[in-house]
This record gives structure tokens, C-alpha cells and sequence, in this order.
């Protein structure tokens, strides 16, 4: 097998501005000096780091720990409590600083300083330790987005107790299957929460699990519809009556954790077979989520950070929680959905609370590039600094859009890379440092060694794609998978003989070290021997005005081996033949699809990415035998069966 063609050549550059880089935390001559350092001991780099950014309990004498490889541990003899990170080393300093301004869907809002978390954090901490929690005990949380899943999550690590978050859209089996992986004793849940302006019934959906998971003793609920729920006997109490309990004991002295404890597991889908319960430690977490988090933001004192993700996912894990809350940060929590009651939501958040920073996904990007321009153009929009975006690779045209409409031409992009596995980001630009080009996800972040490989592991040449893989272990990375140490060896380190940890993706790295995501190499097109990324193609299909989102997949075909089926929503005019001639101008004729179907919506998880193994049964006109419960909304595999091919 040879490498990956790369058909797309963006040549817009935006280098740093020079007032964003003379307030930066790293410009780029502090950029290549870490990087410098890095790369000339990696060891002392992250031992310098671990020293600097956290706060210990017994500073450690061990980096990296790697005899039993790949289960690499950092910092291992180290103590330290991750709730101290974020709340106890900023007091009293930050008492009166908000920590979190959260936003109700119905536009309430409610403000807590970094002094009222603390003190309802360790008060939470004192529920949990009265219902039995300990130290090791997992902890399953099935809340909505509403500061209280902060809280519950911060308890818990003050506890030394790992949390394991669930979605609050996952189906009352999902969450069944997420408490018996654990072995979870408690949940703790809300009546219920709110999502366009619908309730979502979560302790119903507690109540249908828990019949399948007899281990579950306690139930904490906590109100927030003030819907009528069952309240079993002995097992359910509310949060309001736990906490204004008068015989309760606040947590104030935060469990003393070893650097490698479990902080917590979060599950991700894989595209075969069960969720993986991804394992997170304390240290290298921690280490990086603060660091990663001031770097890539530049964040600084004055700065209002909003990350739209859902605490159910990684994202809101490490960049809506750890991170910024571990430098300090004030932190917009939104509740609702992005586009209630109408498709400006998000800029109105923007312009109430004076945002400074937004993290968000492409598929938002897309969602409101397709609204239009009018909605952002009735908000001011000018408090924002720096904007982001992660989850899949984002197309030059969203990029472009997003950069002048939202950020008026004045906000860097940081396109960030990394995955539930590798805790934080992992390649990204830094806003003062690196020259931004339209759908890259720029270099690597210093002490992080990424390579793009072949199918024998040897680097490819020059411009080719292949394999993104890491040649060193990072104090972020994934510990393992929950009860599963061999699917953790298999999956990260079995392709390359344990030499690389591979991240699934493949990539290419141009001339300047910039990396450009291609897709899945579950997904690579091989159309007449030409091997394809997903990403490129896409790109190209919505590089075409009237095309707001697209996805491609490949079906057997008699003579090129594979043929591009390509599925496309419209936000304008376009017949099939503009768009083969579209994609054939843009990046060459091998890459024209062979059909296209002009569908409403595409088939998406939860967390928006676009589910292809379901597009290629659907262009191979397969039964869908896969498992479709993390879609979205299902009714758009039926309405792309029915869509007339073009
Ligand atoms: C996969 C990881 C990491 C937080 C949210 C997703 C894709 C992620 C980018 C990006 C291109 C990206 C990759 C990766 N991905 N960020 N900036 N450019 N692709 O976490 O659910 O674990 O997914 O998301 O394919 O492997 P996740």
C-alpha cells in the first residue's frame, strides 16, 4: 500500500497579527524555545511542567515510568487532588471572581464565584461521603448541562472517587450498560432538563435503567424542571434535601491522590463493537489540561471563555471544566440547545455576556453558516478574541466563514486536534504564534511527537498522507480502557508492534510541519488506485456555494475499484453535474463522485459526527445491520433511503 494523495492545496495564510501576538502567552519565538526544550529532553520538559503548573501534596521524583509498556505512567509517585487544581490554589484570590456564568435555555442566568463552587463542591463532596462514597468508588452522573454536573464532578474528584459522565440524550440502555462497565453504586441525576424547549425526562430514564443494574444502592436527584417524579423508597433522595442537611460535613480537606489514580472514565463509541470506557489518571491530566487550555486560548485574567461542548463528551470534560476552571478562567455554560428559540442563540450568548473566547465544532459551524448571515449580523459581536474549533476536520469555507463573519476577520482559528484517548489537544496553532491556514489543525504542541506513517511504519515522503501516529507517550494520554487492558493494547498500540500509539486517523504534514486531518482510515476511498481521503473530497463538495454540508463513502465498482458516492445537503441551487464538475476542477477528476444524493440532513451522533459506515450501506443499498442508537436523530437514514439518487 502506498500513501494518501493529497488533492487539496489551500494557499490562503493568516500570520499572526502583531497585536495578538504581543499579548500572547507563547508568540512564536517563546513557541520554538519550548519546542527546543522538548525536543532535547523530553523527560526534564514535562518535570519542569508537572513542578510549575500544579499544586502538590508530595511533589514527585518519577517522570515517566515505561516498564510495562504501553501502560505508561507519569509522575507516579506524586499526590495531589484535582478539585484543589480548580477551586482550593485560588482562593482567597478569585473568591469573588465568577467561575461560572451559566445561561438557561428559557435566558436565566445564575453566577457562581470560584468561593460558592468551592463551598458547594466540598459540601456536594459531603453528600456523596454520607451516602457512602469512597475513594476508588466509581460514580455515574446523568445530568443536564447545568452548573450542579460541575459541581457533582469536582465532588467526586475531591473525593478520589472517578466520575463516569453520561450524555443526557443517551437512551435509558446506554446509561444501563455505562453503570454495569463501571460497577457504579451511585447515580446522580435531575427530574429532568431542558433541550429546545422540551423536557428531557432523565429520571425516567434512571428508573428504566436501574432495573437492569441491581448494584445501584443510592440516587441522587437533583431538581431542575420541578417535573413529578418517582421517588423510590431508600434508594432516591434530592440534592436539595442531602445538602441542607444540618448534620452534614463539608468536605474542606480533598482526598490526597496518587499522581496515576483514576480521575475519571468516559466511554466512547467505537465504529465496531461496545463503548470503550476511556481511563483518565489525575497528574498528566490535570498537568495538561491547564496547560493545553492557556496555551492554545492564550487565556488571560480578563478573558470570558465560552466552550459550547456537552459535558457528556471529552471536550466539556477537559476544555469546559479542568482546564479553564485549573487557570482560573470565567466560564459560560450554556444549557440549551444552539439554535433555540431561534438560530442567533449562540450569538446572542456572545454578545450578553461579552464572550472573548468561543470553542465550538464544525458541525455548529456549518448548522448556523447554513441559517445565514443575518442572524449574526443583529448581535455585536466584537468582545471575541480568539475562536476554536474541534471534532472533525473543518472545511476551508466553514473556516473562511467563521473567521469573517463571527470573528470579523480579526479572530484567529484554532483548529484543535485530539481525541477522548489523548485527553487534550494535541496539535493545534496558537493564536500568537503560528500562521493559520484554512482547514488545518496546524503543528504539533511542544513535547508532543506526532508522525505520519506508512503501512510498515516508516514516514511517507513529502506531501502523501498515511497514518497519524505519536512516537512518545504524553502525561495526558489515556491509562487504559475500563476493565479491558488488552483492547487498550490492540486498539492504541497494536498496528506498529507497540512502537507508536495510533490515533486511527490519517493525515498528511506539509512542508511547514502543519497537519491536515483526512479522515478515518476506516473511511480511505481507493478509487482506481488512488488512495483518498474522506476530508479532501468533502471539502471540495463544499467549497461549491450552494453546498451547505457533505459526506462521501465509497461502493464497490466494476472497473475503478471503489466509486465516491457522495451525499449532499443543498443551502442554494446545484445540480448534480455543477458539483462533478465542481469537485473535478477543484481537486482532479479521480475524485469526481460517481453519484450523489441530495439529502435534508446526514446521519450524525450525538456529538455531530457523521456516522459513514451508515451512508455506505445506504450507498450499497445494504440492510443497516450496524447499531444505530447513537444516531442523532434516526429518521434521517429513512428519509436518505427514499431521497432520489441524482
Ligand atoms: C476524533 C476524536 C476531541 C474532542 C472531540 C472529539 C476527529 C477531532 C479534529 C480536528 C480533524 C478532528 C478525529 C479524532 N477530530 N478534532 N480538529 N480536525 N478531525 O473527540 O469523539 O474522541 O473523536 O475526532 O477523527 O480521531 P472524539
Amino acid at each position: 500500500m502506498t500513501g494518501l494523495d493529497a488533492l487539496l492545496h489551500e494557499e490562503r495564510a493568516f500570520p499572526p497579527a502583531a497585536d495578538v501576538a504581543a499579548r500572547a502567552h507563547v508568540d512564536a519565538a517563546r513557541l520554538e524555545a519550548l519546542v527546543a526544550e522538548a525536543e532535547a529532553d523530553p523527560e526534564a520538559f514535562w518535570a519542569a511542567r508537572a513542578r510549575e503548573e500544579l499544586v502538590w501534596d508530595r511533589e514527585p521524583t518519577e517522570v515517566l515510568d515505561d516498564a510495562d509498556a504501553p501502560f505508561y505512567r507519569w509522575f507516579s509517585d506524586g499526590a495531589l487532588n484535582a478539585s484543589v487544581q480548580c477551586l482550593d490554589r485560588h482562593l482567597p484570590e478569585r473568591a469573588d471572581q465568577v467561575a461560572i456564568a451559566w445561561e438557561a435555555e428559557d435566558g436565566a442566568v445564575r453566577r457562581l464565584t470560584y468561593g460558592d463552587l468551592h463551598e458547594q463542591v466540598c459540601r456536594f463532596a459531603g453528600v456523596l461521603r454520607g451516602r457512602g462514597v469512597a475513594r476508588g468508588d466509581r460514580v455515574v452522573l446523568y445530568l443536564p448541562m447545568v452548573p450542579e454536573v460541575v459541581v457533582a464532578m469536582l465532588a467526586c474528584a475531591r473525593l478520589g472517587a472517578p466520575h463516569s459522565v453520561v450524555f443526557a440524550g443517551f437512551s435509558a440502555q446506554s446509561l444501563a450498560d455505562r453503570i454495569q462497565d463501571t460497577g457504579a453504586r451511585l447515580v446522580v441525576t435531575a427530574d429532568g432538563g431542558y433541550r429546545n424547549g422540551k423536557v428531557v425526562p432523565l429520571k425516567q430514564s434512571v428508573d428504566e435503567a436501574l432495573a437492569s443494574c441491581p448494584d445501584v444502592a443510592d440516587v441522587v436527584v437533583l431538581r431542575r424542571t420541578g417535573e413529578d417524579v418517582p421517588m423510590a423508597e431508600g434508594r432516591d433522595a434530592w440534592w436539595h434535601d442531602l445538602e441542607s442537611d444540618p448534620g452534614l460535613a463539608p468536605v474542606t480537606d480533598a482526598e490526597s491522590m496518587g499522581a496515576e489514580d483514576p480521575l475519571f472514565v468516559l466511554y466512547t463509541s467505537g465504529s465496531t463493537g461496545k463503548p470503550k470506557g476511556i481511563v483518565h489518571g489525575t497528574a498528566g491530566y490535570m498537568l495538561w489540561a491547564r496547560l493545553s487550555t492557556r496555551w492554545v486560548f492564550d487565556l488571560q485574567d480578563d478573558d470570558v471563555y465560552w466552550c459550547t461542548a456537552d459535558v457528556g463528551w471529552v471536550t466539556g470534560h477537559t476544555y469546559l471544566t479542568y482546564g479553564p476552571l485549573a487557570n482560573g478562567a470565567t466560564v459560560v455554560m450554556y444549557e440549551g440547545g444552539p439554535t433555540y428559540p431561534q438560530p442567533d442563540r449562540f450569538w446572542d450568548v456572545v454578545e450578553k455576556h461579552k464572550v472573548t473566547v468561543l470553542y465550538t465544532a464544525p458541525t455548529a459551524i456549518r448548522a448556523l453558516m447554513r441559517a445565514g448571515d443575518d442572524w449574526p449580523a443583529r448581535h455585536d459581536l466584537s468582545s471575541l478574541r480568539i475562536l476554536g474549533t474541534v471534532g472533525e476536520p473543518i472545511n476551508p469555507e466553514a473556516w473562511m466563514w467563521y473567521h469573517r463573519v463571527i470573528g470579523g476577520g480579526r479572530c484567529p482559528i484554532v483548529d484543535t486536534w485530539w481525541q477522548t484517548e489523548t485527553g487534550g489537544i494535541l496539535l493545534s496553532p496558537l493564536p500568537g504564534a503560528t500562521t493559520l491556514r484554512p482547514g488545518s489543525c496546524g503543528p504539533a504542541l511542544p513535547g508532543l511527537a506526532p508522525a505520519v506513517v506508512d503501512e510498515q511504519g516508516r514516514p511517507v515522503q513529502g506531501d502523501e498522507g498515511g497514518y497519524l501516529v505519536f512516537t512518545r507517550p504524553w502525561p495526558s494520554m489515556l491509562r487504559g480502557v475500563w476493565g479491558d487492558t488488552e483492547r487498550y493494547r490492540q486498539t492504541y498500540w497494536g498496528l506498529f508492534d507497540g512502537r507508536f500509539y495510533v490515533a486511527g486517523d490519517t493525515a498528511r504534514r506539509d512542508a511547514a510541519g502543519d497537519h491536515w486531518i483526512l479522515g478515518r482510515f476506516d473511511d480511505v476511498l481507493n478509487v482506481s488506485g488512488h488512495r483518498i481521503g474522506t476530508m479532501e473530497v468533502e471539502s471540495a463538495l463544499v467549497s461549491h456555494p450552494a453546498v451547505a454540508e457533505a459526506a462521501v463513502v465509497g461502493a464497490p465498482h466494476e472497473v475503478k475499484g471503489e466509486a465516491i458516492h457522495a451525499f449532499v445537503v443543498l443551502r442554494g441551487e446545484a445540480t448534480e453535474a455543477d458539483l462533478r464538475a465542481h469537485v473535478a476542477k477543484e481537486i482532479g477528476k479521480t475524485a469526481r463522485p460517481e453519484a450523489i444524493v441530495f439529502a435534508e440532513a446526514l446521519p450524525k451522533t450525538r456529538s455531530g459526527k457523521i456516522m459513514r459506515r451508515i451512508l455506505r450501506a445506504v450507498a450499497r443499498g445494504e440492510e443497516i445491520t450496524q447499531d444505530t442508537s447513537t444516531l442523532e436523530d434516526p429518521a434521517v437514514v429513512e428519509a436518505l433511503r427514499a431521497a432520489p439518487v441524482a
